[in-house]
């Protein structure tokens, strides 16, 4: 007697588990074609990544797919472009071929896009581009995307540097920045290059250099390495993600120099992006890198309200920007102005 309540107990307690799982997952109820009975089946996501090039990539990529697990009701299907833009359609057509639900794509560059996505929307797949943007002629070849705003990025960390300068009695003409860029033709890229352009000839700095670290810390190292040695008067390196920074902070202090905010003094100020890793946010504390534009890599749970969105028969935002920190060690300044907007600055304690 006592065992037969502890099996309904267990069945009971069974279907509460699933009424619970249905109703927190994503799995689709179909029809099974041999039987006629319905069944749950899990929702596809075939998900293009770019690389895994930084640590912002890896943040990425786990958000991704700690999101959309089988449990949750989805099947995710990953594929790593290794930074090449061939690979990222070869990967969209066997999406198309293997007829996946929705298609996430995490562009490695804005052009290029308008034949595949033109295929992806004749087999009737909804495309959601994650993190860079798509340059493409038709805005309907995609559904909707989500990512940063690179060029604000770009801008909070030249007001940084504006204010800091100012506070420090540097004179403008002093001011020789080279850009490490990262991958061209990258939203990331445009938009940082962009901010620091507009505001070195709003500010009358002068720009030495801009050659491409490709977001990784071997080609940032490289890149800073060469340039140290063809300008020996640079004092402000602007690296376009962490990673290039931390292979500029070696090639810094293999030119026998220091990395620092004193510029006064011959210290080489590193300005950076993303803030993911704690060695970057410890290089902040210890003022080696002096100021970082945050990069949040979480779009995970963004693309997975867009997909139950999409699965209410709702209309998604078509663009989705993310609210980004700036952050920095030193304490002196909490507050920069862009355009108009103030952005408090978020202090990393030492
Ligand atoms: O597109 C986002 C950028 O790509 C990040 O800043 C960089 O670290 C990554 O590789």
């Amino acid at each position: 007697m006592k065992s037969m309540k502890k099996r309904i107990v267990f069945i009971i307690l069974i279907c509460v588990m699933m009424v619970a799982g249905c109703a927190n997952g994503a799995s689709r109820k179909v029809a099974d074609e041999g039987t006629g009975e319905t069944k749950e089946e899990l929702v596809t996501i075939g998900f293009s990544q770019v690389g895994a090039e930084s640590d912002w990539r890896k943040e990425n990529s786990e958000s991704m797919r700690s999101t959309f697990t089988r449990d949750k009701g989805y099947e995710l299907i990953f594929e790593d472009a290794q930074q090449k833009q061939q690979n990222q359609i070869t990967a969209i057509r066997t999406f198309i071929q293997r007829e996946v639900d929705y298609i996430v794509l995490a562009p490695v560059t804005e052009d290029g896009w308008d034949t595949v996505l033109g295929e992806a929307r004749d087999a009737g797949i909804p495309v959601i581009i994650v993190d860079r943007m798509v340059n493409v002629d038709d805005d309907s070849l995609f559904t909707c995307w989500v990512g940063s705003d690179f060029k604000l990025e770009g801008k909070k960390a030249c007001a940084w540097l504006k204010t800091y300068l100012e506070r420090q009695h540097v004179n403008p003409s002093d001011v020789k920045i080279v850009d490490i860029q990262g991958t061209i033709g990258s939203s990331a890229q445009i938009g940082r290059t962009t901010g620091l352009r507009d505001a070195v000839l709003e500010n009358g700095w002068s720009l030495l250099d801009a050659v491409t670290g490709e977001y990784t810390q071997a080609k940032g190292r490289e890149a800073a390495a060469r340039l140290l040695e063809k300008y020996d008067d640079i004092n402000v390196i602007y690296c376009e993600n962490d990673n290039e920074a931390f292979g500029a902070l070696e090639a810094i202090e293999a030119a026998g120099k220091k990395a620092g905010g004193n510029i006064r003094a011959g210290e080489v100020m590193v300005i950076s992006f993303d803030g993911v890793s704690e060695q970057a946010l410890d290089n902040l504390r210890n003022g080696s890198i002096s100021c970082i534009g945050e990069c949040n890599p979480l779009h995970g749970p963004r693309v997975r309200k867009i997909i139950e969105n999409l699965e209410r028969g709702e209309t998604p935002d078509k663009y989705e920007y993310v609210d980004e920190d700036i952050f920095s060690g030193f304490e002196d300044i909490t507050e920069i102005t862009v355009d108009g907007t103030s952005y408090p600055v978020k202090i990393m304690g030492k």
